[in-house]
């Protein structure tokens, strides 16, 4: 195993759309708000010194939602980094409405999308987002009214490329009929596959797949985890943590996979950005693998 210098470029480079380069390791900011996505940071001066770090480490991709907060996440990244460095791509998304800690409601109608956008454009201050993700297709709205909402505000240049959530191949067949679909966020891991048919489907055709809960939320760190321990052995042996691995995992599975680990603290995300020089050999790899099979898929 292979580690370099502290610095997510060790990741390689990525193409959103084609045209649009970030750095495969990311920084998600769902964890810099309250528990439950819900609320003010407890420490909100650590959550911009977190920030801050994360693009110090040559981060050039951050996801965060309107949803987590709510609004929260996008206010501090826009008072925190703004102006933005060239080069860094905040990624955004809409269309989950947050009643209170871990509770949620998806709301696809176009004219809450249109406020979506433009809200999101007043709190990162910015006049066009690079990357805006339809959080969840709403059951109750035709997928034709969402998109065709997110399609006009690419018109009037207030987005550069959209994205989907938590979708499967059929959902992106019938979404690209309408609109140029760039990237997909599902949850996926090391101990959770269940979208591997959609992580296919991206490499294919060359899509870039943000894996969301990358590091299992946390779960795969904890004792009572099925795969905890057996994890826990590899990393020992191979000089890393656990959450590392999870990250040089995901990195070596696709090349278009683009991790965006979750953290409130700086100790963490120093950790997971230094998994961006952990280069896995064939054979680490299948040890890692063995032993996740050891936890339930
Ligand atoms: N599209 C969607 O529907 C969706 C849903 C959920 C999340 N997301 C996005 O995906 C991102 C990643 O997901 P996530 O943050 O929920 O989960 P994650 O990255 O899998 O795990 C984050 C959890 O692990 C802990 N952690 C992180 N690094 C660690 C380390 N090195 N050692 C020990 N503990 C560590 C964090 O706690 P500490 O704060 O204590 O480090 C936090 O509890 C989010 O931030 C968000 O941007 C998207």
């Amino acid at each position: 195993m292979t580690t370099q210098s502290l610095s997510a470029a060790a990741s390689g480079t990525f193409l959103i759309g084609g045209d649009l380069p970030v750095r495969r390791l990311g920084y998600g900011t769902m964890r810099l708000v309250g528990d439950g996505a819900w609320g003010e940071p407890q420490d909100p001066a650590q959550a911009s010194r977190v920030l801050r770090r994360a693009v110090e480490l040559g981060v050039t991709l951050i996801d965060t939602a309107d949803a987590y907060g709510p609004e929260i996440a996008e206010r501090i990244i826009g008072e925190t980094l703004a102006p933005y460095p060239p080069g860094l791509v905040i990624a955004t998304k809409g269309g989950i409405t947050r009643q209170g800690p871990a509770r949620t409601e998806y709301v696809g109608r176009a004219g809450y999308l249109i406020q979506c956008v433009e809200m999101s454009l007043r709190r990162l201050k910015l006049e066009r987002i690079d990357l805006y993700q339809l959080h969840r297709i709403d059951p109750r709205t035709p997928l034709e009214e969402s998109l065709g909402a997110l399609q006009r505000m690419q018109e009037q240049g207030k987005i550069r490329h959209i994205g989907l959530s938590e979708v499967t191949p059929a959902e992106i067949e019938a979404a690209q009929k309408i609109v140029p679909i760039v990237t997909i966020q599902n949850r996926y891991s090391l101990a959770d596959r269940r979208h591997e048919q959609t992580l296919a489907w991206c490499e294919q055709r060359g899509i870039g797949f943000l894996p969301w809960y990358p590091i299992a939320g946390g779960k795969v760190l904890r004792p009572e985890h099925p795969s905890a321990l057996p994890l826990e052995r590899v990393a020992v042996k191979l000089g890393a943590s656990v959450a590392q691995l999870s990250i040089a995992w995901l990195l070596r599975r696709s090349p278009v996979m683009l991790p965006i680990p979750g953290t409130s603290k700086m100790a963490h995300l120093e950790e997971n950005i230094a998994a961006a020089g952990l280069k896995l050999s064939e054979e680490e790899w299948a040890e890692v693998e063995a032993a996740a099979a050891e936890g339930p898929q």
